[in-house]
């Protein structure tokens, strides 16, 4: 049986580092109540030059070279953000252009926060397919730029930043023992689709627009969301939460978080988390996440890992893989 198996990881941050004192001189806010609701200290904005694509190509050079490989062995490019360069071309295609790749094929999928499940999935899918070998996993996301600064209850939340993986084909044996991509599990509800979205677009104002939430609907029904699919993967793969080594959560808010894995019976000290330093960087935050437990040795290669997101849409979804 065709696995779809993490080969590399890497990441990509923008120079500039927001703290919530800066934040308390721009909008009526404190740093004791960002920390007290959300659990964010700080995030990173992207300055001039800084974008989708040239943060995710950075995570993309990071993924390739701790996979010892090099754009020549990648066949498909698949990138996750709601924030492209251009409403055309697909970020991904300019993406594949900076790393000189110009065999293959390479796209962009839409899912906001839960973007990197969903660009799990579908890289997944091609791998199992025989469609493609190797497969360039990004999630890169600039959500500065469609903020609205002016908003305290949405600015405070979010920052810029890129992550990525190799995905490679490789045999296993078809048992949860196998290293690789176990299950995915997507859902989503279009009901939801005006507690958080973006007030443009090219075919409704043809504007970018600004991000908008209503936070308390959001959170209402994240910790349900969340637990669903996290439930259903056990369920196709007879593992349960004492199984797991690691849960690597969407980064939106450490009470979502902490609320998701007590539910689940996941202990703190398996749940890895970054939304202190990096704020909530929507497709961009689980790769990140696997990026700084991978590289300081907390996950190892065999760790059962669960990924999962809940986010615009709503979308929701999670992944069980063997790293
Ligand atoms: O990644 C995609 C998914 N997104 C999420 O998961 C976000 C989910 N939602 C949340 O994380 C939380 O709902 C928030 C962090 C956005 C808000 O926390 P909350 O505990 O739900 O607060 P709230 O919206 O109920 O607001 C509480 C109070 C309000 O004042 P009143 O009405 O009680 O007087 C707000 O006006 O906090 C006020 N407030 C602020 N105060 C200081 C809202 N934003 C701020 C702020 N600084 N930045």
């Amino acid at each position: 049986m065709i696995r779809s198996v993490v080969r590399g990881f890497g990441a990509s941050l923008p120079k500039r580092v927001m703290t919530n004192s800066e934040m308390e001189k721009k909008v009526d806010t404190s740093d004791e109540w960002i920390v007290q609701r959300t659990g964010i200290r700080q995030r990173y904005l992207a300055g001039e030059g800084e974008t989708t694509a040239s943060l995710g190509e950075a995570a993309a050079r990071a993924a390739l070279e701790r996979a010892k490989l090099t754009p020549a062995d990648i066949d498909l490019i698949i990138l996750a953000t709601s924030t492209p360069d251009n409403t055309f071309p697909a970020t991904a295609v300019n993406i594949q252009n900076r790393l000189g790749m110009h065999h293959g094929a390479a796209f962009d999928v839409q899912a906001v926060c839960s973007g990197f499940i969903f660009a799990v999935t579908t890289a997944d899918a091609y791998i199992r397919g025989g469609i493609a070998k190797r497969v360039l996993v990004i999630g890169a996301e600039t959500f500065s730029r469609i903020l609205d600064w002016n908003d305290r209850t949405t600015c405070v939340l979010f920052g810029d930043g890129a992550g990525a993986i190799v995905l490679e084909a490789q045999e296993g044996e078809g048992t949860t023992a196998d290293r690789g991509v176990l299950t995915t599990q997507l859902r989503s509800d279009g009901a939801h689709k005006e507690k958080l979205y973006v007030d443009g677009g090219p075919s409704s104002t043809g504007t970018v627009g600004h991000l908008r939430m209503e936070g308390r609907e959001v959170f209402k029904h994240a910790v349900g969301m969340i637990t669903d699919v996290i439930e259903a993967a056990f369920e196709a793969t007879g593992t349960t939460a004492d199984d797991i080594d690691w849960l690597v959560p969407h980064q939106a808010n450490r009470r979502i978080i902490d609320g998701s894995a007590k539910k689940l019976g996941i202990p703190p000290e398996k749940v890895v988390v970054t939304v202190d330093i990096h704020g909530n960087t929507s497709a961009a935050s689980i790769p990140l996440a696997l990026n700084a437990a991978a590289s300081d040795g907390r996950i190892k290669q065999g760790d059962l890992v669960l990924l999962e997101a809940m986010g615009g849409g709503f979308t929701w979804g999670s992944v069980l893989l063997r790293w």
